[in-house]
């Protein structure tokens, strides 16, 4: 019976163990950032240059240059542009639509680009 009960114990402390290795195997997997494709990103990227510049190097003082910025920033400003969480009225316009995918491959093209053209 003694054994018995110590089986149980151990196939109990099994399943717990293996329930919050589960639990935390989902928390990374929801975390997985999409991979951008700079290429796509570079056709996405013709509504931006009127603004950002052909080379992602902007034309005018009040609008950033975004060529070699880091990739996770830019992923985290477009975002917040599209999400409404940063206002600023023309670039969340131009931000709504986009999807996640869109957003990564913007953002890898941009952090392919030279800061120094
Ligand atoms: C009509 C002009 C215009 C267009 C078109 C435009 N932007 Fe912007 N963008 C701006 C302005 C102005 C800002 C600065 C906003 C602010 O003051 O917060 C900005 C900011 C940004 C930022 C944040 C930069 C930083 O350092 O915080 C990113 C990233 C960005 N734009 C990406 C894009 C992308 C990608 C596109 C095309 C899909 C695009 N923008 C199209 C004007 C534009």
């Amino acid at each position: 019976m003694r054994s018995k009960l110590k089986t149980l114990g151990t196939v109990c402390m099994v399943v717990v163990i293996a329930a919050i290795g589960l639990s935390f195997g989902d928390a990374t997997f929801a975390e997985t950032e999409i991979e951008g494709d700079a290429k796509a990103g570079e056709a996405k990227a013709a509504d931006c240059t009127a603004c950002h510049g052909k080379v992602g190097i902007s034309t005018k003082t009040n609008w950033p240059n975004l060529a070699g910025q880091q990739e996770g920033y830019l992923v985290k400003s477009i975002k917040d542009f599209r999400d409404g969480i940063r206002t600023e009225v023309t670039m969340q316009n131009f931000m709504k639509d986009l999807t996640d995918q869109d957003v990564a491959d913007l953002a890898a093209y941009y952090t392919g680009l030279s800061p120094c053209p």
